[in-house]
């Protein structure tokens, strides 16, 4: 009788405890399942702190845009090193109008001007003031005051009309969002139907270095479910270089459903 006792007592303690152990695996997994549903959602989305901290500086009226131009035109960046072969990749075609979202100091602006010629428009949009007057001045240089039109938007939109660009191009400027979903929809509006975003940004991965882990807001496969959420399908890019620390993303606006 003791045996059958002790036997019965303990087959109870060991469901016990299987159920409590199936109980806080659930509820490990519940916790989980949110953790990375709360990553990935745009809604929630920030830029990583560094990025954001720079945000103040880019937007400031009297920032010093020379400390930028050495920063972002200096050989030691490949973006700068192979920007011909990236202008090459994006393609434009003699009339297009592309705008050059979060410009800088221009680097692009005045490459993308040269590309599309007098027939075309390259909208250079910026939350900066003092870089969109920087390149206002050296479209007049180049002759392209005609082509290029700064933009001075916010960080809700692109500020660009509905229907009115061919192409959309980022440069290091996607992981600088502080709403994405807002700016990716404001983008999705400007582009005509068939048109082309082009997105270049720090690439993390596991071994990544601190500059990248300090700049990337996530991995490329959060941003491109972000993007494929605002209406873009993912397309392979021809002739796209390799980029160090960077990848090179192309996407076609499609219908978004309603
Ligand atoms: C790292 S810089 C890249 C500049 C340029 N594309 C290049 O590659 O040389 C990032 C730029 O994005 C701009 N930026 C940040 N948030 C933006 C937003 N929501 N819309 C437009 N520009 C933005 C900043 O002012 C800054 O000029």
């Amino acid at each position: 009788m003791r045996n059958f006792n002790s036997e019965h007592q303990e087959r109870t303690l060991s469901m016990r405890q299987v159920l409590e152990t199936m109980m806080w695996l659930c509820l490990s997994l519940a916790l989980l399942l949110a953790a990375v549903k709360a990553e990935e959602s745009p809604r929630e989305q920030k830029p990583a702190p560094y990025a954001g901290e720079m945000n103040k500086k880019f937007a400031d009226p009297n920032g010093d845009i020379e400390q930028f131009v050495k920063r972002f035109e200096s050989e030691g960046r490949d973006v700068y090193a192979k920007r011909q072969s990236i202008t090459r990749a994006v393609g434009l075609q003699r009339g297009n109008a592309v705008a050059d979202i979060g410009a800088g100091t221009g680097l692009f602006t005045q490459l993308f001007a040269e590309q599309v010629g007098p027939e075309g428009i390259v909208y250079a949009v910026d939350i900066g003031p003092g870089f969109l007057r920087y390149i206002a001045e050296r479209a007049k240089q180049h002759g392209h005051e005609r082509i290029v039109k700064t933009v001075l938007n916010s960080h809700d939109s692109a500020e660009l009309p509905a229907g009115s660009i061919d192409v959309a191009f980022l440069c290091n400027t996607y992981h600088h969002f502080e709403k994405p979903e807002k700016m990716l929809a404001s983008i999705h509006r400007a582009l005509r139907p068939g048109g082309r975003l082009i997105i270049i940004d720090f690439d993390l991965r596991k071994d990544s270095s601190e500059f990248v882990r300090q700049r990337a807001r996530a991995p490329k496969e959060v941003y491109y479910r972000e993007i494929a959420a605002a209406g873009f399908e993912a397309v392979k890019a021809k002739d796209a270089p390799a980029i160090s620390d960077n990848f090179y993303g192309e996407f076609l606006r499609v219908e978004r459903k309603p």
